[in-house]
């Protein structure tokens, strides 16, 4: 045998697996401090980041020292958002079976762009796609592409709303861009959030160059002050909206769409995992008539950074927009994943969806949903019972809470940061400056919530 003259790959020596082993110890130490530690990293901790600002070694490195490098000035700079007490933007927390799964897939090192590449990744992927589809309600013919977040699956959905309008007008965007194209028109709500602004200026489409509905106090469209719409409007609707949790009115927004042929598209980062639970799903009426629908999994679901979900009614309109052909790539008749995402090569980012999914089962998911919007019920009770002023129907896992003039809620915010107890964001709403409770993690207990609102209301009155 050929191969048999050549030195051991590191990974089979003593050494090589020495590493491995002490890089898991090292990560499962790091998870047994979070619930003891302060969820922001220390000012000292954060400077002492420059120590990893040097001028790249001549020299190798032993990756044993490394990962104590890593771990030493690298962990206590992390924000402990891995921990149930961050209740910053809306991050969810990796369940220990997406961690666990992501190690196995990092050993692997699979590029997952191509079934030949990748059988177990493809699979999986598929596996995970129909679970996904199954729990959020949609059609199970529906295409799908794993993105890294709702981001870039509001980009990959876009792109499938923009290729299907052009070629109703016989025009082949991706062949030849839109310089010369039949106009588009967009339509979002006054509270569509940034990234899908962003993902329209990627697309050409323009970050500006949209009509914005007016909405309600919760940020939901006024489906009557909808614009005429026809067969080359995308219409952006929300399920979950970042500061409120609040839903659009799917249901006469896709009735008005689909009687003039425009396109919906949803942005449900979050939002559209209410469909999990059967005691939200309610929320989530209508929403299956869109045309495509963007979502994360690293936020509800808890599947480690990064994971998100494109899915768009008709395939064809996905393949199209994304599939590229050359002579080297052989695709078979099975779905090749690089046909549906912007990636030609890719991390196998299936492996921790599926196991996060598999390991919560569909009554895992439920509770997860049901869990965290009875905490963040409870962070509005308490708040509210204190004299505090909650600003959004609590619908599902958010809260805003305002303190008072503008001032007092900074202060209150920075004060409950700088404790450390727990993380909550600031935000603006609707003229009025906020504290932001997301209750996104698997990991937050009951005592977490208390713990945390005892610090936000001592931050209060302290302030
Ligand atoms: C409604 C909504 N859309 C899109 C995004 C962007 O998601 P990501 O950061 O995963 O790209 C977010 C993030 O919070 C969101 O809440």
């Amino acid at each position: 045998m050929p191969g048999a003259e050549l030195e051991s790959p590191t990974l089979l020596t003593a050494a090589g697996l020495d590493l491995l082993g002490h890089a898991a110890r090292r990560a499962v130490a790091y998870l047994q401090s979070v619930p003891t530690r302060e969820v922001a990293p220390s000012e000292t901790a954060v400077r002492d980041l420059h120590r990893f600002h040097e001028p790249l070694p001549d020299a190798p490195t032993d990756p044993r020292e490394l990962i104590d490098l890593l771990d030493r000035i690298g962990s206590p700079a992390t924000v402990a958002s891995a921990g149930g007490r961050y209740f910053g933007f809306v991050n969810g927390s990796a369940l220990p079976a997406s961690v666990a799964a992501t190690w196995m897939a990092a050993a692997w090192d699979q590029n997952a762009g191509l079934r030949v590449m990748s059988p177990v990744g493809a699979a999986l992927e598929d596996v995970a796609i129909g679970w996904v589809r199954d729990l959020l309600h949609l059609p199970p013919d529906c295409g799908a592409a794993l993105t890294t977040g709702a981001t870039m699956a509001n980009f990959t959905a876009l792109a499938a709303a923009r290729h299907a309008l052009l070629e109703r007008a016989a025009w082949n965007v991706e062949n030849d861009g839109l310089f010369g194209a039949p106009p588009i028109h967009v339509v979002v709500g006054e509270e569509v959030h940034v990234s899908l602004l962003k993902a329209l200026g990627l697309l050409g489409l323009g970050r500006t160059r949209v009509v914005r509905v007016p909405v309600d106090s919760q940020g939901r469209m006024r489906p009557v002050r909808l614009p005429k719409l026809d067969n080359r409007t995308i219409v952006c609707i929300q399920a979950g909206n970042v500061n409120t949790g609040a839903f659009d009115p799917a249901p006469e927004i896709c009735r008005e769409a689909q009687a003039a042929g425009a396109w919906v598209h949803v942005d449900g980062a979050f939002g559209l995992w209410a469909a999990a639970s059967p005691s939200y799903a309610h929320l989530t009426a209508g929403f299956d008539q869109a045309d495509s629908w963007a979502t994360d999994a690293h936020k509800w679901p808890n599947v480690g950074y990064d994971s998100g979900l494109a899915l768009v009614r008709d395939p064809r309109h996905l393949r199209s927009a994304m599939a590229v052909a050359a002579a080297y790539l052989h695709p078979g008749e099975a779905r090749e994943p690089n046909h549906y995402t912007p990636e030609m090569s890719r991390r196998a980012r299936g492996v921790e969806l599926w196991a996060a999914l598999r390991s919560l089962g569909r009554n895992g998911m439920a509770a997860l949903i049901d869990r965290t919007c009875a905490h963040a019920r409870r962070f509005a009770a308490g708040l509210r019972d204190a004299g505090h002023e909650i600003l959004n129907d609590v619908v599902i896992n958010q809260v805003l809470v305002s303190f008072g003039a503008p001032a007092k809620t900074r202060a209150v915010i920075e004060a409950v940061q700088r404790e450390g107890v727990c993380w909550c964001g600031a935000s603006e709403w609707q003229g009025h400056t906020a504290m932001r409770i997301s209750v996104s993690s698997w990991a937050t207990t009951a005592e977490d919530v208390e713990m945390s609102l005892a610090a936000i209301l001592r931050a209060a009155r302290n302030a």
